[in-house]
Order: structure tokens, then sequence, then C-alpha cells
């Protein structure tokens, strides 16, 4: 009797805890089904960095670009099929992201240690903390138990993600649509002290653009014709420290040196200013700012309980 009734209780228990879990993330969710998961996607980020520090932007944009597209529920993880077409092609994406092998090395490491436990959203969320926190920035805990999706949305990628030609009211438009303030999408845009963007991107700001710095607007035009057709090359998003995160992005945008117009949007004249200025000599508050935000970000639209499913493979549903 008395072992039924604690193998009664001990059922009930686990129904509960599973219950809550499937409702909220948790910093915990996978303390008992796969410890050590931590250490093993920052080892695994580390020694991508360590080869080539430049992958560590490419991480953090992947999980912006997850994010905003339907929550983070790892659909830019997606490749396209013959009747699928995924996010990876829609414009904001197409020919300009990266990390997915990143990604794909990460995922085999996390399968050969706890099979079919680990989500890719989660693993996307840990390695975009990882990534910033190795490059010099903020760290924060990240709440876990996202589940991945069945599906993704090229539509949705297309119709989200802001355009880097945008003007201060259509960023802040783009981000309260996602249930972020003002100022979480200046800390969010302060990603942009790492990373690269192509000609493509800048191209209307540094011929077209009357608040630009003329000397940084000279300098870019030397690798950005203003003919050429597709990408063209690449520049840094923060020429002073491409590979270290930083506020030397809010410095720039001082300077009116943003490489992309939503960047120096974000210097439009009102009351946020204030904002870009604080950021620019405080990076204390930026890196504060920043990780609040972050964990923001990556609670939108996650998938929990049963919707959804733990991908095997990061690329496609199970
Ligand atoms: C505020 C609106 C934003 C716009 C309009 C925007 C736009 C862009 C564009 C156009 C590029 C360059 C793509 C290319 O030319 O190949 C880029 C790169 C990048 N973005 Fe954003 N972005 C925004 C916000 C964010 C946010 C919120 C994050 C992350 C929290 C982020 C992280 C990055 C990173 C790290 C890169 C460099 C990627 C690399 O080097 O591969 N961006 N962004
Ligand atoms: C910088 O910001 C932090 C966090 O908001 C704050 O505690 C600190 O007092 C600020 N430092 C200066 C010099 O203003």
């Amino acid at each position: 009797m008395a072992a039924f009734f604690s193998i009664g209780t001990f059922l009930i228990l686990l129904l509960l805890a599973s219950a809550a879990r499937g409702q909220r993330l948790s910093h915990k969710y996978y303390s008992l089904s796969c410890p050590g998961l931590q250490p093993l996607v920052r080892d695994a980020v580390q020694q991508a960095l360590r080869r080539d520090p430049s992958l560590g932007a490419g991480i953090v944009r992947l999980f912006f670009h997850d994010c905003f597209v339907n929550g983070c529920d790892a659909s830019v993880l997606l490749d396209d099929t013959p009747s699928f077409a995924g996010e990876k092609n829609a414009p904001p994406n197409m020919n300009s992201l990266r990390g997915f092998e990143l990604v794909d090395s990460i995922k085999a490491r996390v399968e050969a240690r706890c099979r079919a436990t680990v989500s890719c959203a989660d693993i996307l969320a840990l390695a975009a903390r990882d990534s910033v926190a190795l490059l010099g920035g903020p760290y924060w805990a990240v709440y876990l138990g996202r589940r991945d999706a069945r599906t993704g949305s090229r539509q949705a990628a297309a119709a989200n993600l802001p355009s880097p030609g945008a003007g201060f009211a259509a960023l802040v438009a783009a981000f309260a649509a996602k249930g972020l303030t003002a100022r979480d999408m200046i800390a969010l845009s302060g990603a942009h002290t790492i990373g690269q963007a192509r000609c493509s991107s800048f191209r209307q700001r540094i011929y077209g653009d009357r608040n630009v710095d003329a000397s940084f607007a000279g300098v870019r035009r030397q690798t950005c014709p203003q003919q050429t057709e597709g990408g063209g090359s690449l520049a840094p998003l923060d020429a002073q420290s491409p590979a270290v995160f930083d506020n030397k992005y809010f410095q720039n945008l001082v300077a009116r040196r943003g490489l992309l117009r939503s960047d120096q949007e974000l210097l439009s004249g009102g009351p946020m200013d204030s904002v870009v200025w604080h950021y620019s000599v405080n990076q204390t508050a930026f890196f504060a700012d920043f990780a609040a935000a972050m964990v923001r970000m990556g609670g939108i639209g996650a998938l929990t309980g049963s919707r959804g499913e733990v991908r095997l493979n990061c690329r496609k549903w199970n």
C-alpha cells in the first residue's frame, strides 16, 4: 500500500513537472536529461571561433533571423526540398546567412551524448549566447525547452525581417510586432558590433545618404562601386573592432559612421537618441540591456510541451 502510494505520488509529480515544463522555458530544462550540455556547446563554439572568429557573428544573426520568423523554433535551419520553400532563400537571408555547418557540428556532438533530447532551437540559443560571450560581450543564462518547428515560411521571413534601408519608425514597428521595445531594438542592433555586410546592403547609404561621415563613405566606396550588380564585397559592420563584442558600434553612430542606413537611423533626432549616446559612453549599460533583450527575443513564439518536435538533423524535420 505504502509502495503503491509512493509510486502513484511519484507518477503524479512527474506528470505535474512535465506539464509545468510544457508551459514555460526554464534554465534547468536539460539538467537531468542532458547534463553537460552547456559546456559541450561552449567548447564546440570556442573551437570553431578559434579557427574563424567571424563565425560568431553568423550564429548571432541566425538566432535573430530564427526568432523573428514565427518564433525561435529553428525554422531558419530547414533546407529547401522539392516541395518546401524554406527561409534560407528568403530575400533577407539568401546568400548571406552563415554558420549552418557549425550548428550541424554542435548538434552532432550533442546527439552523440544525449540522443533525440536537445532541440536545434535551444542549441542555436546557447551558441548565440556563447558566441557573444567568447567575443568579449556579456553572458546571460539561457532559458531552454524550445521545440523545433516542423515547417518554416519563406513569406514570413520576407515580411518580418527588417530591411537595411528601413527608417527609425519602421525599425521600431518591426520590433514592436514581436513584443520588443524601441530600447530593445537599439540594444539588439548593437549586435552589429561584430560581423560584416555585403556592398548591396549599404550601397545606397554610402552613395545616397547625407548623414554620413565623408571620409568613412569614401573608404567604403573604394570596395563598393556604385554600379556593380549583385552582392559585391564585404565590409565590417564595426570597422574599429569587427571581431570584438564591445560598444564601438554606438561610438561609430555618434561619428556618423554606421554602415547600414538602419544603423545610422538609431540616431534619428528624437528622444531615443539619448540611448545611443548612453551606450556609446557606457559599455556596461549596453551589455546589461543587450543581455536582457536577447532573453526577451529568445522567448518569442517558443514551441513547448508537445508542440513541434526535437529534430534529429537540424536541416530537416523528422
Ligand atoms: C534592427 C534591424 C536590423 C537590420 C535592418 C539588420 C540588417 C542586417 C544586414 C543587412 C546585415 C548584412 C547582411 C549582408 O549584407 O550579408 C546584417 C548583419 C548582421 N546582423 Fe543584423 N540587422 C538588424 C538587427 C540585428 C539584430 C537584432 C541582430 C542580433 C541580435 C543582428 C545581428 C547581425 C549580425 C551579427 C550580422 C553580421 C553577420 C555576419 O557577419 O555573417 N542584426 N544585419
Ligand atoms: C553605466 O551603466 C551602469 C549600468 O546601467 C551603471 O550602473 C553605471 O553607474 C554607469 N556608469 C557611469 C559611469 O555612468
